[in-house]
């Protein structure tokens, strides 16, 4: 969480800063600030909320300086106020400093800044960093961090100036917090994630953790902190594209994503089909090694792990293996036991999870193989694990995770095939009928984003329900992970209270939130539990609450059991879930939309969450 960004070159840069946040405000949004310095001096422009209050607030900066940076905040430490936004600048106005990550002793390193004389301003962790440097500078501002780093516990990655030394910033990275380099002809440019500088250059570093880097405008040097030998980088070319960073007519960044759903289910399934037969290249472990899988395991966050909950039942239908998923940062807390014949699967579309990174790294400290599933090539999951799988859905900018949603769910849908594949368990005529089917997918979720009387009959609903209190949402089998996240959709995006329960244990508790006022959405698509749910949405009606049913075209009795039924096209009940999801997508937009509310940027969130 948070964005930083920095440049030195010969161009003033305030608008690259700016531009550069605007790209990167995805990982925060409660306040912004940057710095422009020039010999001798610095400006600093700050402002509460998204960077366009920022642009507001620089406007009257009209500094030439060709040496800036700039930060886009998700407050950890110290609320929202703008005495608590990045950069900090020292009392006598030559440093300035701004960070992503965290500080963790930062109580002591406050104190120490405190008793030696410096008046702190904010409550931040961040701040004392600025006030070490402004002691410890002997006219070598890499050096002065050298010096300092060890002293610093927890991750980060931040950038430092000086007006001493008007030609260079310097960074440094802790742990998992990202920092990468661009290199233009003639300037370079330091962020936490390529589309901050993908207008400008393709051309970039990836600052190695435990690195300081110093920049200037035609030369960058990498540094390992512990022995200050330099470090060699290749200079790769940045595959993400720039257009996927603009709405492209859409009202939102959240509906462009759920409109480019086929697409990334597409591209996700295209590449693994060969000749009918399913390879998954950078898997990691050999078909032997697949085969001696007894146990698997799947974490992430969020989003994240509700895919990896519909991977579970899949796993466990066709390579039949023993699966369990469970929330990172609580399982990175148990006492798990694992040997080499356990297989974790780390979903995280960012790559940057900090509970899930760590997760990972318990796991593979006791023996465990470890896959990544993630959206970002090269990103921190991918690098901590024994393979990596990429959904391919493109850059997702809205806060609300939907199309790397169903890509995670379509790839989890192809490994939990190729384990049974690998492992004998689904013979090679059926994992053929199933890729056919799961070539539909894309075709049919367009269906659904077509269908007119659907689009309708969700905007009735959304008039008739925003304003409703609280929503139920209910499944059974592969239907509980998509209510689950429809869940999270609606609250994360509309403020509305949601809970998501397994059908069957609704009348072990929750059914005592039902009234005449409570809506009570149902993923009741055909499979061997409709009936079941049937029942359970029987209940429901019993009780005056409203239910609203996702079906499967062609079922006939729903409308027996729901008031408003939201029909999708009918594919096999393993790869339900895909098509399901969408309609409870775009009604957690409309009723956020009705409500007035910003679906890209929810409040309290940050698309990447890099602390735990
Ligand atoms: O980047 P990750 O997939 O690891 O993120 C995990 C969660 O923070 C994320 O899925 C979050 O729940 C979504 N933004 C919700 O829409």
């Amino acid at each position: 969480m948070c964005g930083i960004i920095g440049y030195v070159g010969a161009r003033p840069c305030k608008e690259l800063v700016l531009s550069g946040l605007e790209h990167l405000e995805y990982r925060g949004y409660d306040s912004a600030g940057l710095v422009l310095v020039e010999p001798g001096h610095l400006h600093r422009a700050r402002a509460l909320g998204p960077v366009k209050h920022l642009r507001e607030a620089a406007a009257g900066i009209s500094s030439t300086a060709t040496l800036g940076m700039g930060h886009t905040r998700w407050a950890t430490h110290g609320g929202v106020e703008e005495r608590n936004t990045h950069p900090f600048v020292s009392a006598d106005g030559r440093f300035a400093v701004l960070m992503n990550g965290i500080f963790e002793n930062y109580v002591e390193l406050r104190a120490e800044v405190a008793e030696r004389g410096h008046v702190l301003t904010s409550d931040t962790d961040t701040e004392a960093l600025v006030h070490l440097l402004a002691e410890a500078y002997e006219g070598d501002l890499a050096d002065t961090v050298r010096r300092i780093y060890p002293r610093l516990e927890g991750h980060f990655a931040f950038l430092v100036v000086c007006t001493d030394e008007p030609d260079r910033i310097v960074g440094a990275r802790l742990a998992w917090p990202p920092l990468v380099v661009g290199r233009g002809a003639g300037e370079t440019f330091l962020a936490s994630f390529t589309p901050a500088f993908l207008s400008e250059t393709r051309a970039i570093q990836l600052v190695a953790e435990g690195e300081i880097v110093i920049a200037t405008a035609d030369d960058v040097e990498f540094r390992r902190v512990a022995d200050w030998s330099l470090q060699e980088h290749p200079i790769e070319q940045a595959d993400e594209s720039l257009e996927v960073a603009a709405k492209g007519g859409y009202e939102s960044f959240m509906l462009k994503e759920i409109h480019e759903q086929p697409t990334a289910i597409d591209d996700t399934i295209a590449e693994r089909f060969h000749n009918g037969r399913l390879q998954l290249d950078g898997i990691g472990l050999t078909d032997e090694e697949l085969r001696s899988i007894n146990r698997v395991l799947v974490v992430g966050c969020g989003t994240a792990l509700h895919s990896g909950l519909v991977g579970r039942y899949l796993i466990e239908e066709w390579a039949q293996i023993a699966t369990e998923a469970d929330v990172a940062s609580e399982w990175r807390y148990r006492n798990g036991v694992f040997d080499p014949k356990t297989l974790v699967l780390a979903i995280s579309q960012s790559g940057e999870t900090a509970d899930t990174l760590a997760a990972m790294q318990i796991a593979r400290q006791r023996g465990a193989r470890v896959i990544a599933i993630t959206n970002i090539m090269g990103s921190a999951v991918a690098r901590a694990a024994d393979g990596a799988l990429y959904t391919r859905a493109g850059l997702e900018i809205g806060v609300a995770a939907t199309k790397t949603f169903t890509a995670q769910v379509t790839l989890m849908t192809l490994l939990a095939l190729h384990l049974g594949a690998v492992r004998g368990t689904i013979a090679p005529a059926e994992v053929a009928r199933i890729g056919d089917e799961l070539r539909l997918l894309p075709g049919l979720v367009q269906q659904i984003l077509d269908d007119t009387s659907l689009d309708a009959q969700l905007d009735v609903i959304a008039d008739r329900f925003a304003h409703d209190r609280f929503f139920l949402f209910l499944g059974r089998h592969l239907g509980l992970p998509i209510c689950q996240e429809g869940a999270l959709k609606l609250k994360e995006i509309s403020y509305i209270p949601t809970d998501a329960y397994a059908a069957g244990e609704m009348k072990h508790g929750p059914i005592a939130l039902l009234g005449e006022d409570t809506p009570v959405v149902a993923v009741a698509t055909d499979s061997h539990v409709f009936e079941k749910i049937a029942s359970n949405l029987e209940e429901v009606r019993a009780r005056g609450a409203h239910v609203i049913a996702v079906a499967t075209e062609g079922n006939t009795v729903i409308h027996h059991h729901a008031e408003h039924v939201l029909f999708i096209p009918r594919t096999r009940p393993e790869l339900q879930p895909v098509l399901a999801v969408v309609p409870l997508q775009i009604l957690a937009y409309k009723i956020a939309v009705r409500l007035g509310l910003d679906v890209d940027r929810p409040r309290n969130l940050a698309k990447t969450v890099t602390v735990e």
